[in-house]
Formats: structure tokens, C-alpha cells, sequence
């Protein structure tokens, strides 16, 4: 078992390179599968969730090769073997369900493993299942499975989504490439990561468009040919990064970030007290005087993001005055809350909105993760807190965080990985 260490109370100063979109990687990764010729992937963060659909693509028959010190995926065409993404893998990364719009377009038939629960809440499939549906595939379940099948190729359809999700956007999109004819979809998200989906798509030959700020028209082409192409930087490890300034009172910049991206993010951030500078090549500087109470709530893109959240709480716990986050998009997402309470944080729960009252100090404490994001507010905390936080189930960080201890050690973090 790993645990990490922190030794916190360090104020964080330096320089930090953030890496590929984990989130806009993992469907264009899927989308692979739509396409017969070489892809080249470059800008991948190598996480465990990458690997795990590495694992899954070449299950179904994909030859990959991924290198790791150029955070460069090659995919080549090869013959397929296995319409299915088993249990064992979508069980320990929900994205696995985004091979279901691409195989079941490209060979008609798929057979995907229900994700299941998760800690942050039941997370149904019932908008990928009836937007598929709409346009002709028969879909049943089975034994924890769904098993879809189209007798000839998906049919175009007009679908309006009735509430909205990131990942039944993106399993509609790469079903709708390949589909003859005009496919509409209303209602869709249109996170960052979805409109590199859309670009990388668009690159390879696809016909995707706006036609207003949240429907998309979709003109099938026949085939979608190879392509070398750079994912957009993780501007959820940005905002990570950027708390981590804030909760120590440090200074850091930070590289190889989009701006535009992250525009939502940083006016929470600035609401929240931190001075934001923007310098050349993409980089941003963050730092502050005092730490203010806000108030948000989480809400599709362009609002702020549930994936930010947990890390937000770490830090207005420590704010000057009373703040409130509503959580709109998961049930279930304040998980943190009673590992964040261990160590002196004054949080109050009701319904979906958590009061922080802020406190002078956090403590430090051995704390037990819960999920990927919840991980790393608790590594955030243990930054700012007096004394030393033990973080226990630590395979979370794994998943979405590319060198988390060596990008804070390199700004000063008392922060090691040690075996159990
Ligand atoms: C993606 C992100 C995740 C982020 C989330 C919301 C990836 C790999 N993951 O997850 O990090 O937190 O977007 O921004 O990109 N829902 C339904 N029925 C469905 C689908 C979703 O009710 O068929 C609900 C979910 O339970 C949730 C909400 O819709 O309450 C949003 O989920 P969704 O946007 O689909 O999230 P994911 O794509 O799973």
C-alpha cells in the first residue's frame, strides 16, 4: 500500500509544466476507434486512466504504443477482434463507456459494461443509452452489460438531450461521425475537453458544427483518416496547482496553460483572492494577500467545475469568514468534507451545499481518499496544514495526476511517496 507524507506549513514558490488533458484525452483516445490509419497522439498525460483505456482499446484490438517520456500515443490500424470493454476495466474508470458510440457506428454492434456505482454517486447511462436508441440501435441489458447492436448503420436523428452530460455528448458525437445523412444534437455540454473531441474529429475528416452555443449538426462522411494531433493542456491540473499557491501563500507559475480555458476557474479564484498575472507562452503566475469568502455553485461549462470543487472547499477552509458551495452536477460529491473536518475544518453539509466557516489553521492528520479530485484536496490541505498528513488509498492521485509529488517537491513540498 502507498501512503503519502506531507510535512505541511511550506509556503510553495516556483514553476510547474501542466500536462495533457486527462479528460479530453481519454475520448479521443475512443475515437481511435472510428479510424483505420495511423494516429498520432501527442500531449497525453501518463495517469492510470490512460493506461487503463490503452488497456481496454487493445482488448478490442488496437495495436498501441505509448511513450511515456514524450507523452506520445501511436495507434496503428489493425484488424479488430472484440466489440467489448469488460467489467474489470470500466469498473475502475466510468470513461471506459465512451467505446460504445464509436463501435457500435463503425460495426454495429457493442457490448459495454455497465459502469456501476461510483463513490460520487449512482452516475446512470440512460442519456447515452436513449440517444443511441434514437438513432436505431436496439440496446438491452444484460447481465451488467449493455449490449447494442444496429442491424444495418445508426440512422440520423434529430436528439435534444434532456439534461446535460459530458460523456452522452461525446459517445453521440463519435456514434454520429460515421452516420449518413444529418444528425442535430441539442442540449450538449460544451466543456474544453468536448470541443477538442470536436476538433480532433473535425481534423480527421469529420463534418461537425455549430449551429448554436449548445447544438452541434453532424454531417456523416464515410471514413475518417489518420492524423497527428496535440490534446489541450488539463486545466483541472492547472486550477489544482493554482490552489496550491493559494493555500500556502506562495507563488507559482504555471506553464503550458490555456487561458481561455480556464477563464471560468481563475474568476472564481480572483473572487476567492488571488492575484492572477498572465505572462508569455502561456504561462499565468498566481498568488494573494488574504484568502476571501465566496460563494459558488457547480454547473456545466462555462460555470464553474465540479472537478474544482474539493479544491476549492481545502482552501476557503481557510478564508477569512463564511463561505457556500452548492454541488449541482454529483449527489454525492463531499466525500472530502469528513477527512477535511479530521484536520480542524468547520463545515456544515445540507442537502447539496456545504458552509465553510473559515479558521486560522488547518491540522494535519492521516485522512483516507475517496475519489481522484477529493485525493487532492486533502494533499492541498495537508500542504497548508501545521503538522504532518499521512493521505492512505492514494491509487486515486494516480489516475489524473501526472507527478504530482515531483511538480510540488519541485516548488518546495515536504510532500513523499512512501510504500506500506
Ligand atoms: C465527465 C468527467 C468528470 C466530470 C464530469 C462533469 C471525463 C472522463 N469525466 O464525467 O471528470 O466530473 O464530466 O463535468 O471526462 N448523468 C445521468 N445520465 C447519464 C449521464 C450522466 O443522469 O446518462 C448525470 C450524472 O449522474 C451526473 C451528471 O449527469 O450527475 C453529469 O455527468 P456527466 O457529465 O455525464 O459526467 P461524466 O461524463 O461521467
Amino acid at each position: 500500500m502507498k501512503q503519502l507524507i506531507i510535512q505541511g506549513g511550506k509556503k510553495l514558490y516556483g514553476s510547474i509544466a501542466i500536462s495533457g488533458s486527462k479528460n479530453a484525452s481519454l475520448p479521443i483516445l475512443a475515437a481511435s476507434l472510428l479510424i483505420d490509419e495511423i494516429i498520432i497522439l501527442r500531449n497525453i498525460p501518463n495517469v492510470k486512466d490512460i493506461l487503463t483505456m490503452k488497456t481496454l482499446l487493445e482488448s478490442i484490438g488496437k495495436k498501441i504504443e505509448f511513450n511515456i517520456l514524450k507523452n506520445e500515443i501511436k495507434i496503428y490500424p489493425t484488424k479488430i477482434k472484440k466489440l467489448e470493454a469488460l467489467y474489470s476495466l470500466v469498473k475502475t474508470m466510468r470513461a471506459g463507456v465512451l467505446v460504445l458510440g464509436p463501435l457500435i457506428a463503425k460495426y454495429n454492434f457493442a457490448r459495454v459494461s455497465l459502469p456501476g456505482g461510483c463513490a460520487i454517486g449512482s452516475r446512470p447511462v440512460d442519456l447515452h443509452i436513449e440517444a443511441l436508441k434514437k438513432m436505431g440501435a436496439k440496446i438491452k441489458i444484460e447481465k451488467g452489460y449493455i449490449v447494442a447492436e444496429a442491424s444495418k448503420k445508426l440512422k440520423p436523428a434529430k436528439i435534444k438531450f434532456s439534461s446535460i452530460s459530458v460523456g452522452a455528448t461525446e459517445n453521440l458525437i463519435m456514434a454520429a461521425t460515421l452516420c449518413k445523412g444529418k444528425t442535430i444534437i441539442q442540449n450538449i455540454a460544451i466543456e474544453p475537453e468536448i470541443l477538442d473531441l470536436i476538433n480532433f474529429l473535425n481534423c480527421s475528416g469529420a463534418k461537425i458544427s455549430f449551429v448554436s452555443k449548445r447544438s452541434i449538426v453532424i454531417e456523416g462522411v464515410d471514413k475518417l483518416r489518420g492524423i497527428n494531433y496535440s490534446v489541450i493542456p488539463d486545466r483541472i491540473e492547472a486550477g489544482t496547482y493554482a490552489v496550491a499557491a493559494l493555500i500556502t501563500n506562495g507563488k507559482i507559475t504555471l506553464n503550458k496553460i490555456n487561458r481561455e480555458m480556464m477563464s471560468n476557474i481563475f474568476q472564481i479564484l480572483k473572487k476567492a483572492g488571488a492575484k492572477i498575472v498572465f505572462g508569455k507562452n502561456n504561462s499565468v503566475t498566481i498568488s494573494r494577500k488574504i484568502i476571501k469568502p465566496t460563494k459558488i455553485k457547480t454547473m456545466p461549462y462555462p460555470g464553474f467545475p465540479t472537478d474544482m470543487q474539493a479544491q476549492l472547499m481545502s482552501l476557503l477552509c481557510l478564508s477569512k469568514g463564511s463561505s457556500l458551495i452548492k454541488e449541482e452536477i454529483f449527489e454525492n460529491r463531499f466525500l472530502h468534507v469528513s477527512e477535511l473536518k479530521r484536520m480542524g475544518a468547520n463545515i456544515k453539509i445540507t442537502n447539496q451545499s456545504a458552509n465553510i466557516t473559515g479558521i486560522v489553521n488547518l491540522n494535519g492528520a492521516e485522512v483516507m481518499a475517496t475519489d481522484l479530485r477529493a485525493s487532492v484536496s486533502l494533499v492541498l490541505a495537508g500542504l497548508a496544514a501545521k503538522g504532518t498528513t499521512i493521505i492512505n488509498r492514494i491509487y486515486h492521485l494516480e489516475r489524473g495526476y501526472e507527478n504530482l509529488v515531483s511538480k510540488l517537491k519541485q516548488c518546495g513540498a515536504k510532500i513523499v511517496l512512501k510504500n506500506v
